[in-house]
């Protein structure tokens, strides 16, 4: 089984920023059973380029600092190549996602950004997009998040490392999901008793790093998933994942169950927990 991080429940119901400071060797999570970063990104670049890579003009900077960045922590040598930008090579260098936020008119800003593991979002559509237009459709993000982490942006220095995390359950164990619409509409074909095999928690670790040089930040993408099968040979993992369940289908959990998609799936998922 692939080591992966535990299932954290707390909260686990609620939109929040979640935000905690974490050291430089923790800023990578150990590598996962998804192959080689640069073979797969390729594939999915050559498939798919418009959704995976985006960039604005005037971002080359912040990239390249963002590479050497990256190069120097995993101990490279500093190496350029022209041809491909260098956000581009920095992520074929981790199994993470990789986004440049840097300051823009409309507040902090997407300004270039390499996506094979992306969650129903995608470079097409983001890259450009201020904090604000990334979480339009994040319930009350605008309204009581966004200040803060505004704020939490400006404010980072350069030695602080931030990691958050989210979750969700998806049909799908694709790594690379850029629109939710297949996804949703092959739901209604998963028969009960397929529901452990086909539907799969899905973990998010983010992580987020001032650019001291260019004033960007980089903020990191990292996807973990198993089908809920695999919790039954996780007995504390299978715990947090039903307190967590219980929660988003609990009064509280409206917003999150509706952003989510969740309230459809829950026959499916009791039907999987009570085989576990
Ligand atoms: C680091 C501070 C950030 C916080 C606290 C935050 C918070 C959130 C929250 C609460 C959600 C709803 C899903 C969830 O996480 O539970 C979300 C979704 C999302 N976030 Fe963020 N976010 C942050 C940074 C970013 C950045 C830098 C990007 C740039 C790519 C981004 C892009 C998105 C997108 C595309 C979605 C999905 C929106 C949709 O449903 O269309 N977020 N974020």
């Amino acid at each position: 089984m692939t080591p992966q991080p535990a299932f954290d429940h707390r909260d686990a119901h609620r939109f929040r920023i979640g935000l905690a400071p974490i050291s430089e060797d923790q800023w990578f999570e150990p590598v996962g059973s998804d192959g080689d970063p640069a073979v797969r990104k390729a594939q999915t670049f050559a498939e798919s380029p418009d959704l995976c890579w985006g960039e604005t003009p005037g971002s080359r900077p912040g990239q390249a600092e963002a590479l050497d960045l990256l190069q120097a922590h995993l101990g490279l040598s500093p190496v350029t190549d022209g041809e491909v930008p260098p956000l581009r090579r920095a992520a074929a260098l981790v199994d993470d996602d990789l986004c440049l936020m840097e300051p823009g008119d409309g507040g902090w800003t997407l300004t270039a950004a390499s996506l094979c593991a992306p969650s129903f979002f995608s470079a097409l559509d983001a890259v450009g997009k201020p904090l604000s237009g990334l979480h339009g459709p994040v319930p009350g993000f605008n309204d009581s998040l966004l200040p803060r982490v505004s704020r939490i942006f400006d404010a980072l220095d350069k030695d602080t490392l931030l990691e958050r995390r989210n979750w969700s359950v998806v049909a799908s164990g694709e790594l690379f999901l850029p629109s939710s619409a297949p996804v949703r509409a092959a739901q209604p074909s998963i028969r009960a008793e397929e529901a452990a095999e086909r539907l799969f928690v899905r973990m998010e670790r983010q992580s987020l790093r001032r650019l001291p040089r260019t004033g960007g930040l980089l903020f990191t993408i990292r996807i973990w998933r198993y089908p809920l099968s695999d919790l039954a040979r996780r007995p504390g993992e299978a715990e947090a994942f039903r307190k967590a369940w219980d929660g988003v289908m609990g009064e509280t959990g409206q917003d999150f169950r509706t952003y989510k998609g969740l309230a459809d799936l829950d026959p499916l998922v009791r039907h999987a927990l009570a085989k576990i």
